[in-house]
């Protein structure tokens, strides 16, 4: 549960019901917010999470006791990812030769952890100065992103991905990333346009609500549901204290991902040769 919802309910974000989700919003209006709250409500649980935020970290690193992996600059987010998608393929492996069609479907003794995978600001993987190494990098984000999208629902692996736009100007890979994330939160936006990618190929109604949140609502969000309705509510403030004690406290739960953690391990051993 992260919020209240309008209709007076608990505003839950459920990964088995809806596996991968897109939070949008301009500057300040909540989405770091929303997920501090998200990740609040996971720690208690056994799942794996992994962060990626390429803005210094700022956001994710108050939860890093409680983190599988931090990703706070590019080329950490492009192992990360690419660590992932190793593990997604290896956990389909396993799930054939098992006969099953999703990882709920294993054994509890042979299935893998659930994770998920927590990206603060999208367009600090997608936007580049135009090098040709920051455009390969960006382009790995971007595949390696959908990739885990397309495979993870069924193999366990969630992405939540925030950003202030999701427009096409962040790359051609953004509109078939935004197809893969079906659960939808918009915040208050700056132009009308934004609402509408966010939330239009699913619900028209749902554009107009999110283009009316006020200046004043932070934390104020409109949601589509899994049955193709909208809600609005507001997300539960986690103030970062909160947030540092929530981490410590549930540190155990930390599950080591041996792939993520080496990749990120040979890029520290590469930079400093
Ligand atoms: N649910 C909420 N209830 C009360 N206040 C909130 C809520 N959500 C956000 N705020 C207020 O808005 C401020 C900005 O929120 P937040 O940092 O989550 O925005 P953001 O969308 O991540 O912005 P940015 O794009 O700049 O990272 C918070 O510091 C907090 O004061
Ligand atoms: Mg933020």
């Amino acid at each position: 549960m992260v919020g209240a919802l309008e209709t007076g309910g608990a505003w839950l974000m459920d990964f088995r019901r809806v596996p991968h989700w897109l939070i949008v919003g301009a500057t300040r209006t909540g989405k770091s917010t929303l997920i501090a709250r998200m990740i609040t409500e996971l720690a208690p649980q056994p799942v794996a999470i992994v962060g990626i935020d390429c803005k210094g970290g700022m956001e994710l690193g108050l939860f890093e006791q409680r983190l599988s992996a931090l990703a706070t600059c590019r080329s950490q987010a492009v192992a990360v990812l690419d660590a992932l998608v190793v593990d997604v393929q290896d956990r389909m492996r396993i799930c054939r030769a098992a006969g099953a069609r999703s990882i709920w479907e294993l054994r509890e003794k042979e299935r893998p952890v659930p994770v998920v995978v927590v990206v603060d600001e999208m367009a600090e993987l997608y936007l580049t100065n135009g090098t040709r190494e920051q455009r390969a990098e960006a382009e790995k984000c971007s595949t390696y992103l959908l990739r885990l999208a397309q495979l993870g629902a069924a193999l366990g692996v969630h992405l939540v991905v925030a950003g202030q736009r999701v427009g096409s100007d962040l790359g051609p890979g953004v509109t078939a990333l935004r197809a893969q994330l079906s659960g939808r939160i918009c915040h208050r936006v700056n132009d009308p346009g934004t609402a509408e990618m966010t939330l239009g190929d699913l619900n028209k109604d749902a554009v107009a609500v999110a283009q009316s949140i006020g200046e004043a609502e932070q934390g104020v969000a409109v949601t589509t549901g899994d049955t193709g309705g909208w809600m609005r509510g507001r997300s539960h403030l986690t103030t970062p204290a909160e947030a540092q004690v929530t981490a410590a406290e549930y540190a155990g739960l930390a599950f080591r991902l041996a792939g993520v953690a080496r990749a990120l391990q040979d890029l520290d051993g590469g930079e400093g040769a």
